[in-house]
């Protein structure tokens, strides 16, 4: 959900600009660092009421009425695109003889930057033949969720899972128990690695982290997130990461317990099906499915304020919204925002202004969606709050979110906690028929990559076409509808190959899939 990676796209280093990307920034604020101050959210009082900033198609949209078989193609499963999970058949035992010293790492970002972080260090230890100390996350002064690992992952299935390939502690062994975080905090020390480029080598860390791991027996890695290349390394590292992200990293047993409740109630909404406007679903749900299975959509919607500050794009809240972004923009980054020196017009026509949940709502009816989709909120906190939802809601009414679906005390302990909550929405998202982010951060890459790998639908918005769009103020409904659907023809889940630099946990074919 809520990563701080939008127009990020995995790849932090952008040379020469002086002007900041919001994603390392904040890596370096953070780190080894108490940051509380500029963070309140309540510090700007807001806004004017917000009002509905594309009346006339919004007028059309309400009223939209779908026929049947573009319904039933819309749900309809993706096809095979001929991809296959790569699976290793009977790999022998792969552990190193003898370690070599234990790989410690700190992990800034949200859970899903944390979770390309987690990944990279089996494959960083993997190459140095160490046994890994189960990384260290970092608590995110957006976030502010001090859940570690084995508070979100399945630590012990994460071990298992990796048994043949690397040796994994979850502790340190006493005689290193003063490598700590707070330890590295304090001052210099030989034992930290502080230096790693981003998109370093295999041969960067055999010549850099070795030697340390080889005089100190330990070697802990901060920065390390994006320290590890995607390019130029041996096929079995590639897999190693692949199957860390698809096969080893599962949530903790109450999220996916709480996951698969919500995945019922939105299959299995209390009523009649036909009350609850499904009957259409029912031709087009497969043989063995359970009868009357619901179909659902999930839509990540990262809408929050440093977001929408960060964008420096305009969203219709008048004057009193303008400033308040302006005011937190400048709060925050010092005006070393790299979009403001642009119009809201170029931001838009490039394809740079997150959706708002208006924009998205009208996104998805045009593509056909119509007033009894299951909607299934994924989103943290909305800037504007019910006022900027209420317009999206009304063009679907059967739209939920955990608050709807799950009792407060089903919720009672993920309540409060930024990565569990979005951990939560990410297992919703990537057991959904048709998931859709209105923007494309680390929780977008994260899900296109998983379902990817899975063969899923994902619907990938047009950003610059949508802005184009939404540009318009002379476009009619049907106009806008023919160059939306026309707009999303091949952006649909089909994967697309890796090009050099670009992660595999958003492109995983063809590193971690194979020609089925
Ligand atoms: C859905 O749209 C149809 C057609 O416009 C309308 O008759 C119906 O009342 C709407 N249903 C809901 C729940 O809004
Ligand atoms: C790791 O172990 C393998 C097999 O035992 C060996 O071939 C390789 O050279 C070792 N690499 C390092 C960095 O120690
Ligand atoms: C707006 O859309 C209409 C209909 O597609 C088109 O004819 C017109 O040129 C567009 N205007 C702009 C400014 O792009």
């Amino acid at each position: 959900m809520m990563e701080l990676g939008y127009l990020n796209q995995g790849q932090p280093s952008r040379g020469t600009t002086p002007l900041v990307t919001l994603p390392l920034l904040l890596s370096t604020l953070v780190f080894f660092s108490t940051f509380t101050h500029a963070f309140s959210s309540s510090v700007f009082p807001e806004l004017n009421p917000i009002k509905p900033r594309h009346s006339r198609l919004l007028r059309s949209a309400v009223q939209r009425e779908t026929p049947t078989s573009q319904l039933s193609e819309l749900w309809s499963p993706l096809e095979s695109q001929g991809w296959k999970p790569y699976v290793e058949s009977n790999k022998p035992t792969a552990l190193p003889e003898k370690s070599e010293g234990y790989i410690q790492v700190f992990l800034d970002g949200g859970l899903n930057q944390q979770k390309m972080g987690i990944c990279d260090a089996v494959a960083v230890a993997k190459i140095l033949n160490a046994t890994l100390v189960i990384p260290y996350l970092e608590l995110n002064p957006v976030w502010r969720d001090s859940s570690s690992f084995m508070d979100i992952f399945d630590v012990d299935h994460f071990i298992d899972v990796l048994k043949d390939d690397i040796s994994i502690v979850k502790e340190l062994p006493k005689e290193f128990a003063w490598s700590t975080r707070e330890y590295y905090g304090l001052a210099i020390r030989e034992t930290r690695i502080k230096a790693a480029p981003v998109h370093a080598s295999a041969y960067w860390y055999l010549e850099n982290v070795l030697p340390v791991l080889q005089s100190y027996g330990i070697a802990a890695i901060s920065p390390f997130s994006h320290r590890l290349s995607f390019d130029n390394l041996p096929v079995d590292i590639q897999h190693l990461r692949c199957k860390v992200n698809f096969q080893a990293l599962t949530f903790v047993s109450h999220i996916r317990t709480l996951g698969d409740a919500l995945i019922s109630r939105l299959r299995y909404p209390q009523g009649s099906a036909e009350e609850m406007g499904f009957n259409y679903l029912q031709e087009v749900t497969g043989a063995g499915a359970r009868k009357n299975a619901g179909k659902f959509v999930v839509l990540h919607l990262r809408f929050d304020k440093d977001m929408a500050a960060h964008s420096a794009c305009d969203f219709g809240g008048g004057k009193a919204e303008k400033l308040a972004l302006a005011k937190y923009r400048q709060v925050i980054w010092q005006g070393r925002v790299l979009n403001s020196q642009f119009t809201d017009e170029e931001l838009r026509s490039q394809g740079r202004c997150p959706m708002t949940p208006e924009e998205v709502g009208l996104l998805l009816a045009a593509m056909g969606f119509d007033n009894s989709t299951r909607l299934y909120l994924a989103s943290h906190k909305v800037y504007g709050g019910e006022a900027r939802i209420s317009t999206l809601r009304e063009l679907f009414p059967r739209m939920e979110d955990k608050k709807s679906l799950a009792s407060s005390e089903e919720r009672s302990e993920i309540k409060g906690k930024a990565s569990l909550l979005a951990a939560l929405d990410y297992y919703v998202g990537l057991h959904s028929d048709i998931f859709i982010s209105a923007s494309p951060g680390n929780m977008h890459n994260a899900l296109v990559g998983h379902r990817t790998y899975l063969n899923l639908k994902t619907i990938r918005p047009n950003m610059a076409l949508m802005g184009q769009l939404f540009l318009n103020k002379t476009i009619e409904w049907s106009e806008f509808q023919d160059a939306v659907v026309e707009g999303h023809q091949n952006r649909q889940g089909e994967p697309r190959l890796r090009k050099p630099k670009q992660s595999i946990y958003t492109y995983p074919a063809p590193d971690c899939m194979c020609q089925a």
